[in-house]
């Protein structure tokens, strides 16, 4: 006769009774707990919106997060500014006949202004790579295509340097040291006012505008087969945009190529750029290097 039986003989039936009411309270527990009751009642910080969203990464197709890595060979550097004339100004250069007198009223001579735009990094990187198709995705006024184009004529090189910029600006930058540059129903002089400036410094044999989307020029120039060997980027710094630029104009790179960009060390840009240009080299298992205000990231 065991201690059980004789001394507690109902803890067969307590334990029957106690395990049925302790599986009650964990498969009670367990409703509560996925029900949106709990949700709404205990999870109160976090928002409909948020629980979406969560659904909608566990399903996110891997297309959002894979760019183009097998862009076209294409065309060959010295025909690139050709086919740029060619295929983007219907055979006619931007700057022939230019400025008109209108034009000339709504613009000035030279009116430059860029931000890091004569840091070394550019004559390092251009007498290193010594390129043949430069592409700069972000341009504004011209400062820094101005500064490369001059670095590229003293050192004897005959670069083509795309500027891809929407000649937009972003929304409130007037408000700031603008106002000058002046606005026609609703259209920014910025386009004008950059070749202005190039004409200005003579570089209008280098430099060409692109004035579209950096995300649909890219696209277009993977799929044409323009691979710069030098890319700067320096359009928008929030982190989606940049994480955008990076991650195409990173296909377009021809081997041995070279692609670096600004404000990697401000602080502001933390969560922007820095972000974006941190995850992407993990991703790719890059070394980032820093240089001043920049970062440089290579092709392997
Ligand atoms: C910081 S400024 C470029 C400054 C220039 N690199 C310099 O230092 O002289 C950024 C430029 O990127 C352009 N930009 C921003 N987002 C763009 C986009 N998605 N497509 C085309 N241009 C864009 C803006 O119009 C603006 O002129
Ligand atoms: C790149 O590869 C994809 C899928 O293999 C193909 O559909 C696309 O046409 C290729 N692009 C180029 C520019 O070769
Ligand atoms: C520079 O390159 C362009 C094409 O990119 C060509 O038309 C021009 O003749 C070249 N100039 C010199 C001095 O080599
Ligand atoms: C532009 O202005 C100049 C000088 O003011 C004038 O001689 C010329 O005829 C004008 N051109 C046009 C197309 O109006
Ligand atoms: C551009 O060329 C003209 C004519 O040769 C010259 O007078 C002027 O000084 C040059 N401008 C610059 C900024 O080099």
């Amino acid at each position: 006769m065991s201690w059980r039986s004789s001394s507690v003989p109902a803890t067969p039936l307590l334990l029957l009774i106690t395990s049925s009411g302790l599986t009650f309270v964990i498969g009670a527990l367990t409703f509560f707990l996925l029900s949106d009751f709990y949700h709404h009642s205990v999870l109160v910080h976090e928002s409909p919106h948020q629980r979406l969203d969560e659904r909608f990464y566990r399903v996110l197709p891997v297309d959002l997060i894979k760019f183009p890595s097998n862009c076209s060979e294409g065309i060959p550097a010295s025909d690139v500014r050709d086919f740029i004339l060619d295929n983007i100004f219907d055979g006619t250069s931007p700057y022939e006949g230019f400025p008109s007198n209108e034009t000339a009223g709504l613009t000035r001579k030279k009116r430059i202004k860029g931000w890091g735009a004569q840091a070394p990094v550019f004559e390092r990187l251009i007498q290193e790579v010594q390129p043949k198709v430069i592409l700069e995705l972000g341009s504004f006024l011209g400062a820094s295509a101005i500064h490369m184009g001059t670095k590229v004529r003293q050192l004897g090189l005959n670069s083509t340097i795309l500027c891809v910029d929407d000649f937009r600006g972003w929304p409130g930058f007037r408000a700031k040291k603008f106002t000058d540059i002046r606005q026609q129903h609703g259209s920014v002089m910025l386009l004008p006012q950059f070749l202005r400036n190039v004409q200005f410094m003579n570089l209008t044999d280098l430099i060409l505008p692109i004035p579209f989307s950096t995300m649909g020029s890219v696209s277009y120039f993977c799929q044409v087969g323009i691979r710069p060997d030098l890319i700067e980027v320096d359009a928008a710094h929030d982190f989606h945009s940049a994480w955008l630029d990076i991650n195409a104009a990173y296909a377009l790179l021809s081997p041995g190529g070279v692609m670096f960009g600004h404000d990697y060390f401000n602080r502001v840009n933390e969560e922007g750029v820095r972000r974006a240009v941190d995850l992407f080299a993990k991703l790719k298992g890059l070394r980032v290097e820093p240089d001043g205000k920049h970062w440089i990231l290579r092709t392997v």
